[in-house]
């Protein structure tokens, strides 16, 4: 299994300062020493934290293949045509949202994302859909010729963290899914069925299967199971998670130097 690592997250730390650190730059090479086989990055229109500049210094500068996410916004295709990532992934974007909230809405946009794909394609850059896991999202994106499909796991990572993790009992709980664990159990199994049943139809038609969002080290292990996905992008929870790993040596360090 490939792992991708979103360093968004990265750049959301430097954004709530807005002064140049943590650098994303930075993280490319200790994610290749850590064995990541990826970098993945989000050109946002709203550019909240990956900038233009990120983009261009992660891309020229990364040893790892990069993996850019954007939307099929015209002036940011352009751009990302300029800039010649190794793949793009085309996500579904909208101001408002924390983050990505779903699949693309391959139906509604058919002749719109079509005219990207052929665009991405005479740059020779490989491209990926972040679609829903459904039967009509993959018949949809091998009409469209991709050559990569991301499948969502939004919705069964919410549901696993509503299940097993104590997020209902705090003032993040996700409304809608305030259900029996009875209940949360069986979506549950249905949100796998969907994403191995979508992989395994994707794969059978000859697209690469990826994965990701809310991945984390608790809801991993099922995805990783599915042996039709061959690539997992994972972000927050990596992040995360490096604050904790790395905030003991932090301190240490500061110390001795306050002390010197
Ligand atoms: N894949 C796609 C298409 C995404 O939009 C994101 C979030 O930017 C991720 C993967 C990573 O999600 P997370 O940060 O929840 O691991």
């Amino acid at each position: 299994m490939l792992l991708g690592v979103n360093i968004d997250h990265i750049a959301t730390l430097r954004e709530a300062r807005k002064i140049n650190d943590p650098n994303p730059l930075d993280a490319v090479s200790i994610c290749k020493l850590a064995g990541a086989d990826q970098i993945t990055i989000h050109l946002r229109e709203d550019r909240r934290h990956i900038h233009d500049i990120d983009a261009k210094a992660i891309i020229k500068q990364s040893a790892l293949p990069v993996n850019l996410e954007c939307s099929i916004n015209e002036d940011i295709i352009d751009i990302v045509c300029s800039l010649k990532p190794y793949r793009v992934t085309l996500v579904p974007e909208n101001r408002d949202e924390v983050t990505t909230e779903g699949g693309l809405d391959l139906e509604n946009h058919f002749d719109k994302i079509n005219k990207t794909i052929e665009k991405l394609k005479e740059n020779d850059i490989e491209v990926s859909l972040f679609i829903d896991p459904s039967h009509k999202a993959i018949e949809l994106s091998n009409m469209l010729e991709t050559d990569f499909v991301e499948l969502h796991t939004g919705t069964y990572a919410n549901i696993y963290a509503m299940l097993y993790s104590n997020l209902r009992n705090t003032q993040h709980s996700i409304k809608e899914l305030e259900l029996s664990k009875e209940e949360l159990k069986s979506m549950l199994d249905k949100s796998l069925e969907d994403i191995k049943a979508s992989s395994n139809f994707a794969s059978n038609l000859g697209i690469k299967v990826a994965a990701g969002h809310g991945l984390n080290y608790q809801n991993v292990k099922n995805i990783c199971e599915i042996k039709d996905i061959i690539e997992l992008n994972i972000g927050q929870s990596i992040i995360a998670r490096s604050v904790f790993t790395g905030l003991k040596s932090a301190i240490k360090e500061m110390k001795s130097l306050i002390n010197e």
